[in-house]
């Protein structure tokens, strides 16, 4: 864990607004899934969405993950950070022809999610080893615009439809090696993991599907985002998780691979966006801190509403007071956090953006024409990676492509 004094100084080193990565963090974070999940054939597949960032991507492959996919472009990074292709899938959904093709010759395996695509994979890619898809019809998240699985998601294909999909299959020779299901993101229940499980493993019949070679859980694991937030107890649910694979696999007649493909449970807690106020100002019901970041750089709250804890990191024993946190950017909605206690704030404190390792600064843009903040990768106390952001020249020359 990186103390908030060497936030301050890599603050002072490298400049803010600055995105922290703590690498050490998010390997234990994969070690703990070895030690919750106790089957000897896990395979951890990153969702590379959450968080991009190269080094973190090495630090990853040297543990030996993989890779979940969800795009040509994210495809195209793993490889050529040295990913092997039988270590990706591909979930994107609503793909291309063209895309489609594409990630088809790069020997990476396409989860299929949909029919239609499966249709034309069948007529015009016969004999390939595919994986499907399906809507586990569980619906959990920490939001509604995370939740996956149910019938208002595009994701998937019905459970109803196993049957048509294993004829459509069949009509192509295709080679159903995997089944896949991913729930939603910040799953708030255990049992709705096990639930998803379920429902995935009572069509996986070796009648239907025979020639399975893994079954792929998707993502979701929760990490608290508030201090108070009840945890969940992975140490059970883990357990369950391998038993109920092993009694699976045990009907099945194979001992199948198991595959999750975590985000946020990797990354999330690892990284922190450390911003500095540059304005304070008193409105007739609300005192507003104004820092150098904006919501183009961490949109989360913006989006989902969704709660990040802040530090001050230079205060720390200043007088509690409420404050609206605000960004840069000409938006009224652009605020880190509203009506958020904190130790008093004067104009060039510093605050850490906690939990903002994922889907912070993938999800980032340059709106307002503020480039992305630099990004620092720590890993056992010492810097192994520096970004620095584009200067507004870089930016305008990316624009004008010049
Ligand atoms: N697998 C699939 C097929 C997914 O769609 C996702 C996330 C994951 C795995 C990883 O889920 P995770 O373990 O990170 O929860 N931007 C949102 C989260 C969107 C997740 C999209 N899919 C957020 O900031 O909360």
């Amino acid at each position: 864990m990186i103390s908030n004094d060497k936030l301050i100084s890599l603050a002072k080193q490298y400049g803010t607004p600055l995105f922290v990565y703590d690498g050490e963090l998010m390997l234990e974070r994969y070690n703990d899934l070895f030690r919750f999940i106790p089957c000897d054939r896990l395979h951890i597949h990153y969702a590379l969405k959450a968080n991009y960032n190269p080094a973190l991507l090495t630090l990853l492959r040297d543990a030996g993950a993989g890779i979940d996919a969800v795009s040509p472009g994210e495809v195209v990074l793993a490889l050529a950070l040295g990913f092997a292709p039988e270590k990706i899938i591909y979930t994107a959904n609503n793909m291309t022809d063209a895309e489609f093709d594409r990630v088809m010759k790069t020997g990476v395996t396409v989860n299929i999610g949909s029919l239609s695509r499966l249709k034309k994979c069948a007529a015009n890619y016969p004999g390939s080893r595919i994986c499907l898809r399906f809507n586990p019809d569980v619906c959990d998240g920490d939001n509604v615009m995370t939740m996956t699985g149910g019938d208002l998601t595009k994701f998937g294909i019905l459970l109803d439809d196993a049957d048509e999909a294993k004829k459509i299959a069949d009509s192509g020779n295709l080679h159903i090696i995997g089944l896949h299901e991913h729930t939603g993101s910040g799953l708030q229940h255990a049992e709705s993991v096990l639930k998803s499980m379920d429902n995935l493993m009572a069509i996986a019949t070796k009648e239907r599907f025979g020639e399975l070679e893994f079954l792929d859980f998707g993502g979701g694991f929760k990490v608290p985002y508030k201090d108070d937030e009840k945890a969940i107890d992975y140490v059970s649910m883990g357990r369950q998780i391998a038993e109920k694979f092993e009694n699976f696999c045990e009907n099945y007649g194979k001992k199948l691979l198991m595959r999750f493909e975590p985000g946020k449970f990797l990354s999330a807690q690892c990284g922190k966006l450390v911003v500095e106020v540059n304005t304070i100002k008193h409105n007739r019901t609300r005192t507003i801190a104004g820092c150098n970041s904006g919501f183009p750089q961490l949109i989360r709250p913006v989006l989902y509403g969704a709660y990040h804890k802040i530090v001050n990191l230079t205060n720390p024993a200043g007088s509690p007071q409420i404050y609206d946190i605000c960004g840069n950017i000409c938006e009224t909605g652009d605020r880190f956090a509203e009506q958020r206690e904190l130790p008093e704030i004067r104009e060039y404190d510093l605050l850490a953006i906690e939990n903002a390792g994922a889907y912070c600064y993938s999800m980032g843009s340059v709106y307002n024409l503020r480039p992305m903040p630099s990004e620092v990768v720590l890993n056992n106390g010492e810097v192994i990676d520096f970004r620095r952001a584009l200067t507004d020249e870089e930016l305008t020359a990316q624009i004008l492509r010049k």
